[in-house]
């Protein structure tokens, strides 16, 4: 990707290239979220039964595991900047069609559109800052991307209060962000690196120097350039296949972040984004206005400590911070679930509490590392093809926990959901014990070099840690 030592220092344009991008991040986090304010009036007006519910709450992260396989072929070939417009227009034309469906199935249909949208900016979104950010900044600018994720659920949350029982307002607000997006993208051009590869030299040099906001005869400009069109000439020709992913080398690095995706998605934090109010509900809060409002402080939580994890992730590392999200959440999700088994009279508060604890470790670790880890562990010449199917193991394991947990609850309760999920939580303590490497502070290259030496990946970085 972008930059070395020679890269230049951020500039104004990279954070409006990371506040544009950042667009398709809160419309990620506005479609997942905005279905816990949608369901109560949802299944009012239109009676759905619990497997109709979870397809069409599902229809998203399906969509979006079909839009992460067409936008992986496609981002070669199209572009990261004409992908994140086509995607601009989905999210619109979703919004609209959600907003005046006549019926589950067309309503249904509107979330598939709308997913496809999600799956495809979601690769687009991260892989367009990473490839225009200088090196030093590019993790801080891939967190702020979970952060508008963040920000996303929890301006869904809000407009489920303000509109409280009109769902139609509800998804049509998701049209204003993604016009805003729409908008943007006609500020940027396609990243240096895609023009470089695309054998457009002068449009790469040109679209490099705006960035950085200097001349192109700078030097720092002229050097970065220089690294760019290296790595895409010596990439020219040589397509990463599924075979170089399993090849001893790069396995290692498949799993970390397939399996920092699977535990995230399996530690069920999707049933509560999607179903808050839901989960509420089943713990005795009876009014609907309490419910939401509730899921709107979880919605905060949320935010304020993906703000919390970020001034942490250097300090503490990785490793430290997702075995500490990985506790919490275990502890959280175990306590909500034998007070549900127990019929616990004070499951309202413990409830209530265990949920701000769990979103609380979810958001400071597990929500932004697979992110981070994502572009961080593959080497250079694997990584578009690493972070497809990393993305399609997120989105295929976030429609599986969307779409069983209606009929998961109805089948054995909340405390059998929630046990199984703070099971997967142990399991990803021990994932990270003895598989997760620490990157905190060691360059792409080193990493690179590692995964070369053949020693184990989770040896790399311990020197490093605090
Ligand atoms: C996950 C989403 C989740 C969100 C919650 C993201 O990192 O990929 O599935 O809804 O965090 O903040």
């Amino acid at each position: 990707m972008s930059g070395g030592r020679t890269s230049a220092k951020g500039s104004a344009m990279i954070y409006l290239i990371a506040a544009i991008a950042g667009l398709a991040g809160a419309l990620f986090g506005f479609d997942e979220g905005v279905i816990a304010g949608a369901l109560a009036p949802l299944r009012r007006d239109l009676g759905i039964d619990p497997v109709a519910e979870g397809m069409m709450t599902a229809a998203v992260p399906f969509g979006a595991f079909i839009g992460a396989i067409v936008g992986g072929r496609l981002a070669a070939a199209a572009g990261r900047r004409k992908l994140l417009l086509w995607s601009a227009i989905l999210f619109i034309g979703g919004a609209l069609l959600s907003a005046l469906a006549g019926g589950l199935i067309t309503l249904t249909l509107a979330r598939l559109v709308i997913g496809l949208a999600v799956g495809v900016a979601a690769m687009m979104a991260p892989l367009y800052i990473s490839e225009s950010a200088p090196a030093k900044e590019r993790g801080m600018l891939v967190s702020i991307y979970q952060l508008a994720i963040t920000l996303g659920i929890l301006g869904a949350y809000v407009v489920g209060y303000a509109f409280d029982e009109n769902w139609r307002w509800m998804f049509a607000m998701g049209a204003v962000p993604a016009v805003l997006l729409f908008g943007g993208i006609f500020a940027l051009s396609d990243t240096p690196r895609w023009l470089a590869m695309r054998g457009r030299s002068a449009e790469a040099k040109a679209a490099l120097a705006r960035m950085r906001e200097r001349p192109e005869s700078d030097p720092a400009v002229a050097a970065e350039y220089e690294e760019i069109r290296a790595a895409a000439a010596a990439d020219e020709g040589r397509k990463a296949t599924f075979a170089d992913l399993l090849s001893p080398r790069v396995r290692p690095a498949l799993i970390v972040a397939m399996g920092l995706f699977l535990l995230q998605q399996l530690s069920g934090i999707n049933a509560v984004i999607y179903y808050a109010p839901t989960v509420f509900e089943l713990s005795g809060f009876s009014s609907t206005t309490t419910q939401i409002l509730a899921t709107a402080g979880i919605g905060v939580v949320n935010v304020l400590m993906t703000v919390v994890g970020m001034m942490l992730i250097d300090r503490l590392g990785r490793r430290l911070l997702l075995l500490i999200g990985f506790a919490g959440t275990a502890v959280s999700l175990g306590a909500i679930a034998i007070a549900a088994a127990t019929g616990s009279p004070s499951l309202g508060v413990l409830a209530l509490a265990g949920l701000v604890l769990y979103i609380a470790s979810f958001a400071i670790a597990i929500g932004p590392l697979p992110w981070v880890m994502m572009s961080e562990v593959f080497p250079l010449d694997c990584r578009a093809l690493g972070m497809s199917i990393a993305s399609l193991v997120n989105w295929g394991f976030n429609f599986i926990v969307v779409f069983s947990f209606p009929v998961l609850v109805a089948e054995f309760g909340l405390a059998g959901v929630f046990g199984l999920y703070a099971v997967v939580c142990v399991a990803g303590l021990a994932f990270t014990q003895w598989l997760v490497p620490e990157t905190n502070g060691v360059s792409l290259e080193e990493i690179e070099r590692h995964l070369r030496s053949g020693r184990p990946l989770r040896e790399l970085g311990r020197l490093h840690a605090a």
